[in-house]
């Protein structure tokens, strides 16, 4: 078990993503979900559509915050961006792997020197390649000769290399990343459905039980709970699965 998972109950490695409008549309899904989130995501849409001033809120609500940002730019202003989601003192975010290595650490160099005294640094997580890429779509439409499963490997190492915590993938990826990098080294897993749900435009899917018997640290999970009739009741039946 990773080094800040050992002290955690299974509803703190599931990171529900927020993607709704506006910040009303956020709270309005948190009280849907009746007191069990503990850790969300706050992505693109939530991000651009209010600003993250207007999320502070979910902050002073107890809830840990994964901001899904997604980066990829030269190293200097990854790097200085990076200084900026530090001082905003989120949990986790994301950049892509695919920036490289001198990216990765630059944002990991100008985090440190913005820390604050008794400041948790934020996780700091690369995205693989996104679970909604397949083999067909990487050789076919980007025209990389090479398989999912290949890259995803050796991204994560290039990110461990970099001095990351960990890489976003498909669960279905975990075990290879895990011996690969080592079993420290957190993966966090969208791409998770229930048996039988809605795929949407997802790819490399599992159900979360299946995640978390795979090894996977922290599930990201949309769709499966805030499209759903009533939300509480399948974050509920999906903890039950897990315990
Ligand atoms: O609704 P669904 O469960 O598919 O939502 C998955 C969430 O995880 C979305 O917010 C999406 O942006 C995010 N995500 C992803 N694949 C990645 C990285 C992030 O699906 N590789």
């Amino acid at each position: 078990m990773p080094f800040d998972m050992e002290k955690r109950g299974i509803e703190e490695r599931l990171i529900v993503a927020l993607d709704v409008k506006n910040s009303d549309e956020a709270l309005e899904l948190i009280a849907k979900l009746e007191g069990q989130a503990s850790y969300v995501k706050v992505g693109m849409e939530l991000l651009y559509g209010t600003g993250y001033a207007r999320n502070e809120k979910l902050k002073s609500m107890g809830l840990h915050i994964f901001l899904d940002v997604k980066m990829h730019d030269i190293p200097t202003t990854v790097g200085k961006a990076s200084a900026q989601l530090t001082r905003l003192g989120v949990d986790m975010f994301n950049l892509h792997i695919a920036g490289g290595i001198h990216m990765m650490e630059e944002a990991r160099n100008q985090m440190g020197k913005v820390l604050i005294s008794g400041q948790q640094r934020p996780r700091l997580i690369g995205v693989t390649q996104l679970t909604s890429t397949d083999d067909r779509m990487l050789q076919e439409e980007i025209g990389i000769a090479t398989t999912v499963a290949d890259t995803v490997i050796r991204y994560a190492r290039l990110a461990k290399q970099a001095g990351l915590d960990g890489v976003v993938s498909s669960p279905m990826e975990v075990q290879g990343i895990k011996q690969a990098c080592g079993k420290d080294f957190l993966t966090v897993t969208p791409g998770i459905r229930l048996a039988g749900g809605d795929v949407h435009d997802q790819k490399r899917i599992t159900t979360p039980k299946q995640a978390i018997e795979i090894g996977s640290d922290y599930l990201v999970i949309g769709r499966a709970v805030t499209q759903a009739d009533n939300p509480a009741e399948v974050f509920a039946s999906i903890v039950g699965s897990l315990l």
